[in-house]
């Protein structure tokens, strides 16, 4: 019995009802393409090869899936399932069985599609079926004392076979060697003048090939996507079931319908997300972690203890223990805050190393900048950075107090312990442990009176 397993990813449907110049099968569902979902499940399921037969859209299908483990096949022209499986039958070996899935089927458990491995291992054909209280559109599944004997597509079948609630998913497994020889023999007589993938289980049972059904455990298990309204179905579905094995592993989530994961989020014990959070690439976050209301996470590692305030986005950055950053701060990529560090509203970081204890609490952008320990940075802070044609850095060494509304023209260092002035316009490094600041003599006129307005008609 062939143990190796091959797996057939179908995606070469146009998708005209997702009207749209993308290939319905990279439309991205949590962030990521429903065929990227279905390509991850193959790769789960420890296929030897994965093969996509992709059509339409075909180049930008080919550059969207940089993995160098598919294989891809054209199916310049649709004539049906079979036809589509034919263009891949080359590819695959005789010494396998083959899985067939479709690339706009994303969201199939693996422990729904094992069964029908094992069958197809065990010498049988394995058929995914369904059973839909509306099944009009899909192939029933034509039993006989029990039996499956074979599959009748909807628009070929007779008002009682329409009558048949269960259906087929398209999904099967089966030895390779047989697919190929059942493959061959499909012909296009039917309504819609098409080779049906579907036609091989009367084949199979011709040739005394054991069918074998399996159901998922869910039905959108096996949905597909063929509207944009199908494709916010589904995504609601699966951010529903990332919500709720967030809450199995013990993370409080103010409400799980205001949750989206567009990639994976790693919690701690006792984290806290309030509603309208959007995580996207991999989040991490330590025990006890909070997150206010509408905060976006991208990328991002957060340290135990941090607690980051409503409106906060953060963009590839690592965050340490005890942080507190927000409401309305804004961290860009590069940026690694170390032990207890504030941020507060209005505040941009970019590309900038901020150590222990240090304080950027209000109105401030802070860009290619080293900061030391137990830094205060004053209100309407700005860091200097770019002049124009290239970046340069500050370094702000422990222990600066720099007074608000301050200029910091890079490349320019501030000494350890020094103060620098409100309103200074830094151009030149500053010592240590000293004042140091740059402004306009304060100066009074006094007896000065304000103009005042003329009156029309007067002199
Ligand atoms: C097919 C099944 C039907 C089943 C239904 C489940 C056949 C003949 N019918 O219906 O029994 O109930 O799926 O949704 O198999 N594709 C290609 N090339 C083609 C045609 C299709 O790659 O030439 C791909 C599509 O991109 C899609 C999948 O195959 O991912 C199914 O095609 P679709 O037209 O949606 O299914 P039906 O043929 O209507
Ligand atoms: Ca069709």
């Amino acid at each position: 019995m062939e143990s190796r397993l091959e797996i057939l990813i179908l995606a070469a449907g146009k998708g005209t009802r997702m009207r749209s110049d993308l290939p319905k099968v990279l439309h991205k569902l949590a962030g990521k393409s429903l065929l990227g979902h279905v390509v991850d499940t193959a790769h789960e399921l420890g296929a030897a090869q994965v093969c996509v037969v992709y059509g339409f859209g075909g180049e930008a299908v080919l550059q969207s899936m940089a993995d160098d483990r598919l294989t891809f096949v054209l199916q310049a022209e649709q004539h049906g399932t079979g036809h589509a499986v034919k263009q891949a039958l080359p590819q695959l070996a005789d010494g396998s069985v083959t899985l067939v899935l479709y690339g706009d089927v994303p969201l199939t458990h693996t422990a729904t599609l094992q069964p029908l491995v094992t069958a197809a291992q065990a010498g049988k054909l394995g058929l995914l079926t369904v059973n839909l209280a509306h099944p009009d559109g899909y192939g029933r599944i034509v039993r006989e004392n029990g039996k499956v004997t074979r599959i009748v597509e909807h628009k070929d079948a007779t008002p009682a076979e329409r009558t048949i609630h269960e259906v087929n998913t398209g999904i099967l497994a089966v030895a390779t060697r047989q697919l190929k020889r059942w493959i061959a023999e499909l012909k296009n007589d039917n309504v819609q003048g098409e080779y049906y993938l579907t036609d091989i289980i009367a084949l199979a049972v011709r040739d005394g090939v054991d069918v074998e059904t399996h159901q998922p455990s869910y039905e959108w298990e096996v949905l597909g996507v063929n509207s944009k309204a199908q494709l916010a179905q589904l995504e609601r579905i699966h951010q529903n079931e990332i919500a709720q094995a967030l809450l199995d592993a013990g993370v409080t989530l103010m409400d799980p319908a205001r949750l989206d994961v567009r990639g994976t989020l790693t919690c701690g014990r006792d984290v806290a997300i309030d509603v309208n959070c959007v995580f996207e690439g991999r989040v991490k976050l330590g025990d006890g972690v909070q997150v206010g209301a509408n905060c976006v996470l991208r990328n991002v590692t957060v340290a135990a203890g941090t607690r980051i305030d409503a409106f906060t986005l953060i963009d590839d950055a690592e965050i340490g223990e005890a942080n507190r950053l927000g409401p309305f701060s804004r961290i860009r990529p590069g940026t690694t805050l170390a032990r207890d560090v504030h941020v507060g509203n209005f505040v941009e970081i970019k590309n900038s190393q901020i150590d222990d204890g240090s304080k950027i609490n209000h109105l401030s952008y802070v860009g290619d900048t080293t900061m030391g320990k137990r830094v205060n940075i004053g209100a309407g802070t700005i860091t200097c950075n770019y002049d124009g044609a290239n970046k340069h850095r500050t370094v702000i060494e422990d222990d600066v107090f720099v007074g608000s509304d301050t200029q910091l023209v890079a490349p320019v260092t501030v000494g350890r312990g020094a103060t620098l002035g409100a309103g200074t316009t830094l151009t030149k490094d500053a010592p240590a442990g000293e004042l140091t600041l740059a402004r306009a003599k304060q100066l009074t006129l006094s007896g000065w009176t304000r103009p005042v307005k003329k009156v029309r008609g007067e002199g």
